[in-house]
């Protein structure tokens, strides 16, 4: 059977307006699964929507709209902008769904059924932002909005039972909680003792939520119900056959949640006698400048904004390549502007305008032979060779970012190759010789844009429909000579810097 690759982001609150936060872990996401496929590999690519909790009541309350209602006007924010974002999602969860709710209640009977959930009354600190019990140390943090003391009655899970077990089992699992710094921070937290987890809320106080099943009194708390999403969708209780082809899988998050999915979600797949994850990542932030992106702050970049400024491609291009792995990255639209010019439309666009010049110029517009390889042509074949090869390696350790570097660093050499060989001149004396270059540059455009296909579909898809090489694939040579040319607008058009106003008013 071929290999499999299971993929999630987190389901992300249906309130919220869309920010290039959420299209940054979606893209990566989409991106990690393009590169699966194309690798062959069975795949499946989980998003959706965490509907319940108290803000979706109250912010449905202020509309005078039903949660439900509220939900429904609002999906579509999100599933407009992954369509536009070329997301290949497939599935979408939402958890007012049936499919989900029925499995988070069998979820529950199942671990209260085990004894893993018990009923007593807390009295606390709760943060009603937050919608939790939150510590003495937590709140000290100041990190924590409205908060204030609640006593209650409610079931709690017994999370703290698996505390051990857990510490072992991400000691032992090296790749599972990543990266590395991610891992410790899990296991820095792991040495304070491990409370139980409150997970219903009384109707009276919120009834927005899934039923507990052994009391109606009560909803489940959101976090309970979210991370559920990651199994209900792929058929746990309800296709045995889905559910065992795709558990476990990889979670991709940001690094704000981080305890409830390496904490929350781990004891209650213990509970449930289930594998743990393959691997959770976390991203670093997006901040905008040097500052946290928040909506009180007005500083939230928008995606569609970006969008219809400089396309899909561009943004999907910039947001994989100027995150590093795991680091917080700065958006500024300056530095969107220069990542954009220097990689898309120097590198990459120039050189695929000037070697389709050249061909159209001097060959009548039809791709060369390739003819025998000096060692000038061997050096770039040396890169092309094992390109992919590299490539494929830091996708499969998730660093995007680094992979899209390595498909840049042949492009460079090649824009080098032609200062040196000069194709142009050549022409002049030795048309074959000046054919041999222009073949070798348009084979590394081609085996580039085979690799960028995952992150910009749209622009790559271009390229290799320029070169007639749809569908073409890593081995160096694979290119066509004798491929008539079309012409064709420029691919990355340099976007020139927003000038000032002049002071003349
Ligand atoms: N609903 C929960 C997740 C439940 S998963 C079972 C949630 N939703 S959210 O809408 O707040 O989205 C959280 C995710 O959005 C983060 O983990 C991260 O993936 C992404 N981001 C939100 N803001 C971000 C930045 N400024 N930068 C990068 N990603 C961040 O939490």
């Amino acid at each position: 059977m071929a290999e499999k690759f299971y993929v999630t982001t987190p389901i992300y609150y249906v309130n919220d307006a869309p920010h290039i936060g959420h299209a940054y872990t979606t893209i990566l996401a989409d991106v990690l699964s393009r590169f699966h496929r194309a690798l062959g590999h069975d795949t499946f690519f989980l998003t959706g929507l965490d509907e319940h909790g108290q803000k979706v009541q109250q912010a449905a309350e202020k509309r005078g709209l039903s949660p439900q209602a509220h939900c429904d006007d609002l999906a579509p924010r999100f599933t407009d902008l992954w369509k536009t974002l070329g997301i290949s999602n497939d599935d979408f969860i939402r958890t007012t769904q049936d499919r989900h709710k029925r499995i988070v209640q069998q979820i529950l009977q199942k671990v209260y059924d085990k004894g893993d959930i018990y009923q007593k009354e807390y009295e606390g600190l709760y943060s009603v932002a937050e919608e939790r019990f939150i510590t003495e140390k937590e709140a000290e943090s100041g990190q924590f909005r409205e908060v204030r003391v609640l006593k209650e009655k409610n079931y709690f899970f017994k999370m703290g039972q698996y505390q051990e077990r857990l510490v072992r089992y991400i000691e032992e699992h090296p790749g599972f909680i990543r990266p590395e710094h991610r891992k410790n921070e899990m296991l820095g937290f792991l040495r304070q003792p491990l409370g139980d987890l409150c997970i219903s809320r009384p109707k009276s106080r919120l009834s927005w939520g899934i039923e507990i099943p052994f009391d109606r009194d009560y909803v489940t708390y959101v976090w309970f119900d979210a991370l559920i999403n990651y199994i209900s969708a792929i058929g746990y209780l309800s296709e045995e056959k889905k559910f065992a082809r795709w558990w476990p899988g990889v979670h991709l998050i940001g690094k704000d949640i981080l305890t409830t999915h390496c904490i929350y979600w781990t004891t209650m797949l213990f509970s449930l006698d289930l594998p743990l994850p393959d691997t959770i990542f976390a991203h670093g932030w997006w901040l905008m400048g040097e500052s946290k992106m928040s909506k009180s702050l007005g500083n939230v970049v928008r995606p569609l904004d970006l969008i219809q400024k400089h396309g899909v491609d561009a943004v999907r291009y910039y947001l994989m390549s100027e995150m590093v792995l795991g680091a917080d990255a700065s958006f500024t639209p300056e530095n969107f502007i220069k990542r954009y010019n220097s990689d898309l439309a120097n590198d990459f666009g120039n050189l695929l305008n000037r070697v389709s010049g050249l061909i159209t110029k001097n060959h009548g517009g039809i791709i060369p032979e390739a003819g025998t390889p000096t060692p000038a042509e061997e050096e770039i074949i040396s890169i092309g060779r094992t390109l992919g090869e590299r490539v494929n390696a830091l996708v499969h350790d998730f660093k995007v970012d680094s992979a899209i570097n390595e498909v840049l660093n042949l492009v460079r050499a090649v824009n080098k190759y032609m200062e040196v060989q000069a194709p142009w001149k050549l022409a002049k004396t030795d048309l074959a010789a000046a054919g041999r270059v222009l073949y070798c540059a348009s084979e590394a455009l081609r085996l580039s844009a085979v690799l960028l296909k995952a992150v910009m579909p749209e622009k790559a898809g271009v390229v290799l429909g320029i070169l007639g090489a749809e569908g073409s694939g890593l081995t160096w040579g694979e290119l066509r000579s004798g491929v008539a040319l079309p012409s064709f607008p420029p691919l990355f058009p340099r976007i020139e810097a927003e000038k000032p106003p002049s002071p003349r008013g």
